[in-house]
């Protein structure tokens, strides 16, 4: 039995408003009228939905921009195959969210059309980390979800130490990262370097708890805050 995740690429997919809610534990009302940076956004419907509720909603990935046609489909192909690669370590997952196999790949879907309905929007920009085309302090919360940790198989410390300067870069109070895991559940083990490196140079970053629990062990959430 395998006991770690095993994607072949970064996946083109993303989240709806209710796993961001849980995820960052965000208090909706409170963020009426702010401006929020998801980073990157992947197919994530948060940009749309958000909206709904009087957010100020941007998201940034490196694969938006032009025709996203093939983008797209890639979406479809990349909910499929994480979530059969899921279904084969179900054991190293909580299920309380999502329930099964079936209710994981719904919420994608939905997220992935929610995306796709609301993309031709100047909301959405062509973004590579660790560089953002944003001014400094444009956002007042900037949220960053399955990329830095989860992919640090094959992101080195450089580019998280480089990204994090850059997402913290462009808020005016907050970033949040989630997960703190790779993909292989484990911690990422240069994450106290990480903390002390960033606080050295003046940025106040701490592990907070959070309620949501998919990954077993992903309850928590890097948080860098102004002071
Ligand atoms: C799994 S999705 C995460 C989407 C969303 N944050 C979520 O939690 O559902 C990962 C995304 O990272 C994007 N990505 C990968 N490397 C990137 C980089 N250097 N800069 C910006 N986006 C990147 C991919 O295109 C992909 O859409």
């Amino acid at each position: 039995m395998s006991d770690s995740l095993k994607l072949d690429r970064i996946a083109f997919y993303g989240r709806t408003l209710a796993e961001y809610v849980s995820i960052y534990d965000l208090n909706l009302p409170s963020l009426r009228g702010k401006k929020v940076l998801d980073c990157p956004g992947g197919a994530a419907s948060f940009t749309a939905e958000a909206l709904q509720y009087g957010i100020e909603t941007f998201a940034c990935d490196l694969l938006y921009g032009g025709d996203m046609t093939a983008v797209l489909a890639q979406g479809e192909a990349d909910i499929a195959h994480t979530v059969e690669r899921v279904a084969e370590v179900a054991h190293l997952f909580v299920w309380d969210f999502y329930r099964d196999a079936a209710g994981l790949r719904t919420s994608r879907t939905n997220a992935l059309r929610g995306f796709a309905a609301h993309y031709p929007q100047s909301r959405y920009v062509n973004a590579k980390l660790p560089t953002l085309p944003f001014a400094e302090r444009a956002f007042d919360l900037v949220l960053s979800g399955h990329l830095l940790f989860t992919y640090s198989d094959r992101l080195d410390y450089d580019f998280h130490l480089r990204a994090l300067r850059e997402l913290y870069r462009v808020t005016t109070d907050e970033v949040r990262v989630y997960p703190i895991q790779g993909l292989d559940a484990k911690p990422y083990p240069q994450l106290p370097q990480l903390i002390a490196d960033l606080q050295t140079e003046g940025l106040h970053a701490e592990v907070v708890p959070v309620p949501f629990e998919f990954q077993r062990g992903s309850n928590e959430i890097l948080r860098l805050k102004r002071s």
